[in-house]
């Protein structure tokens, strides 16, 4: 079955880091073929391919590819906005103990479906999602991610020391209820399973051992954790770890940095690591939001690209400002621009760096090299935006003078009162997840 879509279209089928015209723009429309994109082109062209399709849409609305999150925490919703604190405070005054409520399961579904819709309603088709300490808070999120259509890979969240209390568990643990979780859900639709340990500074060497034990028994799984985020983290890991060189070394002893692992933060990092990271072809995700309000950092961005780290967006809720992808690339464009020019300063952003970043990187950096692009037979993964009537960014748009400058404002302007609908594999999902 054939739908024909009418609007304003952008996707970065090429990457503008390396290539200048990577972004491209048609006033025309698109065809969704069952689960995949069938034709891109004006309006007159898709038709001659596809002239029995249904046409929808008045050709006003913006329609880029599904935002693709690489980092964001389930159970930390309602932690967005804790104000006055840096990581290691905001963790252990705001932040594990609301994870701890999630020994309530009634609670924890809840947190869930909300978790969801909040994705869908940013536009964002696709996750990684660091999920619940507690194994049956973890087995909901899972059941209620593969309910729900969107493309989400997650795992139980593994730790022994330095938590809440009731956080914690030992390593023989951590690796049993993961292996639990791994079996019923890995590859279950468009669910997938993340090896996720916290990050080195909660975990003793017999967690981390575990997390690499389960990587070696089911290497087609996925691996995130945290590195590299703020300084006072940075210390507790060289204390904790006095053998390690840096931070990194603590992932690596224990066979967890890969093409199929995603590290979040990344702020603080060697040269040496990022050139150890780019061997390895693991990915970085950059949280801008978040590196901002926790207050740990500019992120490095030519340094990673420089040494050929993979780079994508994550929000980082609930230490980010929100889901929407859109804000965490002006956030980015932002923190570039602060870090100035000359060595080792910002790289200057454009809107197809924001969307490329948003979009195909992430697809890229999750293994999903089938979506993040418009290129026809990718999955057809798309985020449909229409600006408020009346409001500030219906009025920049108005006088947009280019297709680029337009993306620019959507990313300026655009936040969830845009987004009229999200499709993940060709279907419509909003009214699946309760929001039209
Ligand atoms: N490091 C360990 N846990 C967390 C978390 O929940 N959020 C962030 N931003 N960093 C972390
Ligand atoms: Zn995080």
């Amino acid at each position: 079955m054939t739908i024909v879509l009418r609007a304003r279209i952008f996707h970065t089928p090429r990457d503008p880091f390396r290539e200048a015209g990577a972004l491209e723009t048609v006033e025309g429309a698109l065809a969704l073929t069952d689960d995949r994109v069938g034709a891109l082109g004006s309006l007159t062209e898709v038709q001659r391919q596809y002239p029995d399709a249904p046409v929808l849409g008045d050709g006003e609305d913006y329609l880029l590819p599904g935002f693709v999150d690489t980092h964001v925490h389930y159970p930390q919703m309602s932690v967005v906005g804790a104000m006055g604190l840096t990581l290691l405070d905001w963790l252990r005054e705001r932040t594990l103990p609301e994870e701890a409520r999630l020994a309530d399961t009634a609670y924890a579904r809840e947190v869930a479906a909300r978790f969801l819709r909040a994705l869908a309603r940013n536009g964002t088709t696709t996750a990684l999602v660091f999920g619940a300490h507690q194994p049956p808070a973890q087995g909901i999120f899972f059941e209620l991610a593969a309910a729900s259509g969107l493309r989400i890979t997650s795992g139980l969240v593994l730790g022994d020391r330095l938590l809440h209390p009731a956080l914690e568990a030992d390593p023989e643990t951590c690796y049993r209820e993961s292996e639990t979780l791994l079996r019923a859900w890995h590859k279950r639709g468009r669910v997938r399973y993340a090896v996720t340990p916290r990050f080195s500074v909660s975990c003793s060497e017999g967690v981390l051992e575990a997390a690499g034990a389960l990587l070696r028994s089911y290497p087609d799984a996925f691996f995130q954790t945290h590195l590299n985020e703020a300084p006072a983290e940075i210390s507790a890991v060289a204390e904790l770890f006095p053998w390690a060189r840096d931070y990194l070394e603590t992932y690596e002893r224990f066979g967890l940095v890969t093409e199929r692992s995603l590290f979040a933060h990344n702020v603080h990092v060697t040269g040496d690591e990022l050139t150890r990271l780019a061997a390895a072809r693991s990915a970085v995700a950059h949280c801008p939001s978040s590196n901002m309000f926790i207050g740990s950092g500019l992120f490095p961005l030519r340094r990673h690209l420089d040494h050929g780290v993979r780079v994508a967006l994550g929000s980082d809720v609930g230490g980010g400002t929100g889901f929407s992808l859109l804000k965490e690339g002006l956030m980015a464009y932002q923190g570039q621009m602060l870090l100035g020019s000359g060595p080792g300063g910002g790289l200057p952003l454009g809107p197809a760096h924001l969307l490329y970043l948003a979009t195909r990187a992430g697809a890229l950096a999750l293994g999903l090299d089938d979506l993040g692009d418009f290129t026809p037979g990718r999955q057809a993964d798309l985020v449909l935006l229409r600006p408020p009537e009346g409001g500030t960014l219906a009025e920049v748009l108005a006088q947009s003078p280019s297709a680029e400058a337009s993306l620019g404002a959507l990313f300026t302007l655009a936040r969830e009162d845009s987004v009229r609908e999200v499709f993940v594999a060709g279907e419509p999902l909003f009214t699946r997840l309760g929001l039209s």
